[in-house]
This record gives C-alpha cells, sequence and structure tokens, in this order.
C-alpha cells in the first residue's frame, strides 16, 4: 500500500500542508527543526494511532489549537480510501473512512502499515522493557488489528485490578476489613485470559521475527551476529497455546498474591515482560557498542517490514534521519535494502546525507512550507 496525499491541519508546526506523494522514494530534505520529522510522524500516526516521539496527543496539536486533522489517501492494489483523523486531546478523538463517520479511530487501524526508522529507536536496544513491549505489540497490531481491541481489555484490566490491589494494601496498612478475595480471583481470571491472547501473540512474533532479524543483522553487519531474541514472561513457564499461557499466568498471579497485596500493584503479566536481545552470547543492552546497538535496532525494523510484506501487506517504509547516524558502508546496505519498497518516506537535513540509490522525488521542507523540488 501507499499514501497518495498527506493532508495537515493545525498538526505540530503546520497550520496547513497539502503533500502530493507517489510510490517509491519521496525524501523530505531542510535545515533543522523545519518541520521535515512532522510529516512522517502523521504517517506513523495513521498507522498506529500514536507518535513515535511522545506518548500523549497535546503536543501534537498546533500550538493555540484546539484540534489537529491528519488526512490521508491511501492506495492499496486497486483500492482508493480516504482517511481523516481528528485529534483531540482531553476529549476522545475522531475518525472518518471515506467521508463516514460511523468509524471509531480504531477502525483505521490496518489500513495504513508503516515501519519506521528514527533516532528514538535506540531506545529498543538500550532502553527500558517497555520500549521493546511497545515495539512488540505494535508489530502485533499491524499484522492483526483486533489486537488493538485485546490490548485496550488488558490495559483497562490491570488498571482496575490494581485499584483492587492498591485499596487492599490501604485496608491493610490501616487495619482495616480485609478484602474478599474472591473478587480478586475474578480479576485474576480476567487478566489471565487477556493476558495469555497477548502471550501467544508475542511468542508467535519472535519466533517468526528473529530469523528475520538474524538475516537483516547480517546484511547490515556481516558476521557480527548472530542475534538471539529471548522472550523474558513475568509468569514463567513452557507455554504456547493460549490455554497453557492462562494456566501459567495465572499460577504466577496465585504465587505472587501475598506480595501484590503489600505492594498494591499487579507484578505478574504481560505488562511486565521483556523482550532479550543477545548479540553472540551477550545481552545487547550494556554490552553492545554504539554502532553495534544501531545495527541491531535497524535489524529489528527491517524484519518488521520483511514480515509485514510476506504476510501480503508491504508497508510505507519511513527513514527519519537515520542515514546521518549511519558510517558509509550500513549507510549503503541500508539503503539498498529498503530501496526497492512501494512507498518509503526519507528525512534528511541535507541532501548529502541521501544515499544515492534513493534517488526519487526530492521535496524541501522550510518555513513550513513544504515544495516540490
Ligand atoms: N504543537 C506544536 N505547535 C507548534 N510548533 C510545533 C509543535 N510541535 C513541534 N513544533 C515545532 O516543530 C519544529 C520541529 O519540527 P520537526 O521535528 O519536524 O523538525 P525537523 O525538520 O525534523 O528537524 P531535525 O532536522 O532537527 O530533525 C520545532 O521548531 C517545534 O517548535
Ligand atoms: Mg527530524
Amino acid at each position: 500500500m501507499h499514501v497518495t496525499h498527506l493532508s495537515l491541519a493545525d498538526f505540530r508546526s503546520y497550520a496547513r500542508v497539502e503533500v502530493p506523494l507517489d510510490p517509491g522514494v519521496t525524501a523530505f530534505v531542510g535545515p533543522n527543526g523545519q518541520g521535515k520529522t512532522n510529516l512522517v510522524e502523521a504517517v506513523g500516526y495513521l498507522a498506529t494511532l500514536g507518535s513515535h516521539r511522545v506518548s500523549s496527543d497535546a503536543p501534537l496539536v498546533r500550538m493555540g489549537a484546539d484540534r489537529a486533522i491528519i488526512r490521508a489517501a491511501v492506495r492499496q492494489g486497486e483500492r482508493q480510501q480516504l482517511i481523516e483523523l481528528e485529534l483531540n486531546p482531553g476529549r476522545a478523538n475522531r475518525a472518518r473512512i471515506n467521508r463516514s463517520s460511523q468509524v471509531k479511530p480504531r477502525d483505521v487501524l490496518g489500513i495504513v502499515r508503516t515501519v519506521l526508522f528514527a533516532p528514538e529507536d535506540l531506545a529498543l536496544v538500550k532502553g527500558d522493557p517497555g520500549e521493546r513491549r511497545r515495539f512488540l505489540d505494535e508489530l502485533i497490531t499491524a499484522r492483526s488489528p483486533r489486537m488493538a481491541g485485546v490490548r485496550s481489555d488488558y490495559d483497562r484490566v490491570l488498571k482496575q485490578r490494581n485499584t483492587l490491589l492498591k485499596s487492599a494494601a490501604m485496608a491493610r496498612r490501616h487495619g482495616g476489613r480485609s478484602m474478599d478475595m474472591s473478587t480478586l480471583d475474578v480479576w485474576d481470571q480476567h487478566l489471565a485470559r487477556v493476558g495469555a491472547e497477548l502471550l501467544a501473540q508475542r511468542l508467535d512474533l519472535i519466533a517468526t521475527l528473529w530469523p528475520l532479524a538474524d538475516k537483516a543483522y547480517e546484511q547490515l553487519a556481516p558476521g557480527g551476529g548472530p542475534l538471539a531474541l529471548e522472550y523474558r514472561p513475568s509468569a514463567p513457564g513452557p507455554g504456547q497455546t493460549r490455554e497453557e499461557l492462562y494456566e501459567q499466568v495465572l499460577a504466577a498471579l496465585a504465587d505472587a498474591r501475598k506480595q501484590e497485596i503489600e505492594r498494591g500493584v499487579t507484578l505478574v503479566g504481560p505488562h511486565r515482560d521483556d523482550l532479550r536481545l543477545l548479540l553472540g552470547e551477550l545481552p545487547a543492552k550494556g554490552y553492545a557498542s554504539h554502532g553495534e546497538s544501531w545495527s541491531y535496532a535497524l535489524a529489528l525494523r527491517l524484519a518488521s517490514y520483511d514480515l509485514l510484506k510476506a504476510e501480503g501487506n508491504e508497508p510505507v517504509l519511513v527513514l527519519d534521519d537515520v542515514f546521518a547516524e549511519l558510517d558509509t558502508r550500513r549507510r549503503e546496505r541500508l539503503a539498498e535494502l529498503v530501496a526497492g519498497g512501494e512507498q518509503v518516506l526519507v528525512t534528511a537535513a541535507v541532501e548529502d546525507d541521501v544515499p544515492e540509490v534513493l534517488h526519487g522525488t526530492r521535496y524541501t521542507v522550510a518555513e513550513g512550507e513544504v515544495t516540490r523540488t
């Protein structure tokens, strides 16, 4: 699929901007702070309903405006669709598909798919487990948009269970009436049921992604691997199927119950898990060099692209400012690997940072104007 037109109103630095897009490579070039990333961030938002830079929508709305609009025309094969998202920080966002407003923002998921490479990706390797969980869960949702519902169910169950545990912890501390444990039992089952669904998807994803990531790393940095992707569950065990994982989470919750009531927080479940990234024998986090960490993050993104493409819907590739971070050899290898993509959006501060093989449409971005050059 590819985006044929992007239109923004009061999004980030743009009061209004219209950007017609072609398939193939498009590069946005311009000095720092001119709004290049803002453009590709909007494309990414259509795919994930979130920004790769901030966790809330407020910064996405132009200073002084009260809502932002992202509009995109999307082509998949012969099919053309128009998506509109209205971002209303503090209130519910709204969506339209082909001008029909009988849809929820979540219904937009799956129409645009992106794989976005950005300087922030270094956090996949060096950052907290939450970064890697988000990576996995966003990819799960890109593979199967209905998982957005499972993720939000999980968040809701977790929040309610935490509230219950917190009041139990309070009651304990202040010598109040002890809690009726059967209520907690019910929440354990909810958490284990929804959690098992998420876990099964994560495990399946990792099994598919691992060989692809290993291959991509070998292409970027020959002889530097191998990579290993190891899931580290907070509810340990060999479970693979949803039923097995359900039992596994339930058992771990039972074991953790006393501690959970003391601390007033849920200690077991997919929200406490990690994805361990190994380079050779060693964990990448804490051991890999800066360049190796970068290659690792790029390999994970390239693997995501290969996976989505193999599963039938080629995503838009977004490369935000990544070439400046790479040495010449890796820059060229990465460029060769992505050059044939159906649609590739590249941002760079200077023309020279865009590798030779990525010739295509050029836009200059300066002072709020996006001009074809
Ligand atoms: N909500 C907002 N309202 C108004 N301006 C904003 C908003 N959010 C960001 N900006 C402005 O947008 C600019 C940053 O744009 P962007 O990140 O796209 O730059 P860039 O061209 O990618 O720069 P670089 O080359 O440094 O990566 C900043 O000047 C910032 O002040
Ligand atoms: Mg930028």
